[in-house]
């Protein structure tokens, strides 16, 4: 029997029960006492915490990785406002040295996410785009990156205009049709840069087949799982190597913080990430990290109920005769559909639509007119939010490449909230009646 850590153990990681027949009667009495008052429950029921890996999602959202705060017993961690560590003598200290480097309010977002991811580490960054940058720092000149064609504009921004003049080479890549990537490697390929379901045209990718893969040709495997979230699909069971979350969305639900996330059973991609972390310094700070964990607390229940108003938004757009088509993998009529019920709890809480009438002007109309749907850039959040991709968060694609992905003038992109459906679908009736007649 194991006492854990910070429940009355006097801070000793792990005090093996068997130790305690050196212990008179008294002691032992005074120590089960001891345990009891820390805990705020009777000696009887203090038993064991389930390790995480035990637990199942809904209670990993809560509880992975966490404990009460050793000093207070607050059952959040306290947000570490410091930028160093007292310590005892040099290099002897309570595991923290510097806040570049570690902060534990950081350390406990960390080790929820690991565990919403099954991994064994996360490492947090200040954005998403910051996730990114280390994880293609981890690459040098010559190697070659195959990524989906139809991704985030912000990652093609990162690949073309930073890393590409330091001579990694990117291939964009349709990664619906698995032949498509196989052609693609070559000896120097490296990574293998997945997004699903992708930003914003919401094609489904095969994460299994394209990691094995991988895999075989000595390749690592992303998965920016942004989109999609832990609730509803966890790569790294499906055999990517590593996972990237703009932690900004669907982890912080709440649109009030910028955060990133980079999870990993890998040691080595774990250790050259925490390198970069201290070397290069792209942190969250901790009142950052305090949202995020506040926040993704609720991730289950907010996916859950985004993705059945979702569901309910592209029933109201399919039979709409001003709606030229409908982009979401939960429709039958979606090419991804089989992959994305195989691979996802559910759908998701992003729609994609294109209008009869396919010009930007139109859109832009559209767009103006809804008043619960916000138009902003972002997703993920409780509130419900409209954009057009390519004049706001996918601009920086040339037009000929977006058009070629399929990215058309006239689509916009809905991040599904948690409001009444009832309400969501009024917005976009009245706007299509301003807009349209
Ligand atoms: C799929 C995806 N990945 C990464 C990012 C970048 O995240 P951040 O804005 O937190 O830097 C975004 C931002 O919109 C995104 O949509």
């Amino acid at each position: 029997m194991l006492f854990p850590d910070g429940y009355g153990s006097g801070g000793a990681s792990l005090l093996p029960f068997d130790c305690c027949h050196r212990l008179n009667i008294e002691r032992l009495l005074s120590i089960i006492d001891n345990i009891a008052r820390t805990c705020h429950c009777k000696p009887a029921r203090c038993s064991l915490p389930i390790s995480s890996k035990q637990m199942k999602f809904n209670t990993k959202t809560i509880h992975a990785g966490q404990k009460p705060e050793e000093t207070s017993g607050a059952v959040m961690p306290p947000v570490f406002f410091t930028s160093t560590y007292a310590q005892e003598a040099p290099n002897k200290h309570k595991g923290h040295e510097y806040a570049r480097v570690t902060n534990p309010t950081r350390t406990a977002l960390e080790q929820l996410l690991a565990g919403l991811e099954e991994a064994r580490y996360a490492a947090a960054f200040a954005s998403g785009c910051a996730a990114m940058d280390a994880l293609v720092k981890m690459l040098r000149p010559g190697d070659h990156v195959i990524a989906t064609n139809d991704l985030y504009g912000g990652s093609y921004r990162l690949f073309t205009q930073v890393f590409e003049p330091f001579g990694i080479r990117f291939s964009f890549v349709d990664m619906s049709s698995i032949d498509n990537v196989r052609e693609a490697f070559t000896g120097k390929t490296r990574m293998l840069w997945i997004e699903t379901p992708t930003n914003p045209l919401l094609n489904i990718v095969d994460i299994a087949a394209l990691a094995e893969l991988a895999s075989n040709q000595k390749a690592f495997t992303v998965v920016d799982n942004t989109f999609a979230s832990p609730a509803l699909q966890q790569p790294l069971l499906m055999g990517a190597d590593a996972v990237i979350h703009s932690t900004t969305k669907y982890i912080g639900g709440h649109s009030d913080l910028i955060g990133g996330a980079v999870c990993t059973s890998n040691d080595d991609i774990y250790e050259n990430l925490a390198f970069q972390t201290k070397t290069t310094g792209a942190v969250p700070g901790p009142m950052d990290c305090y949202l995020a964990l506040r926040g993704v607390k609720t991730l289950a229940l907010r996916v859950q109920r985004s993705c059945e108003n979702a569901r309910a938004l592209t029933e109201y757009l399919s039979g709409h005769p001003h709606v030229a088509e409908v982009r979401y993998p939960g429709l039958p009529g979606h090419p991804g559909h089989e992959i994305a019920a195989r691979q996802m709890k559910d759908f998701g809480g992003m729609v994609s639509f294109t209008l009869e009438q396919d010009d930007k002007q139109t859109a832009e109309r559209f767009m103006s007119n809804t008043h619960i749907f916000t138009l902003a850039e972002s997703l993920g959040g409780v509130e419900s939010l409209i954009s057009h991709p390519a004049s706001m968060t996918h601009a920086s694609i040339p037009k000929d490449i977006r058009e070629a992905a399929g990215l058309r003038d006239s689509l916009i992109r809905l991040s599904v909230g948690i409001e009444d459906i009832e309400d969501l679908i009024a917005d976009l009736d009245h706007a299509f009646e301003e807009t349209v007649t």
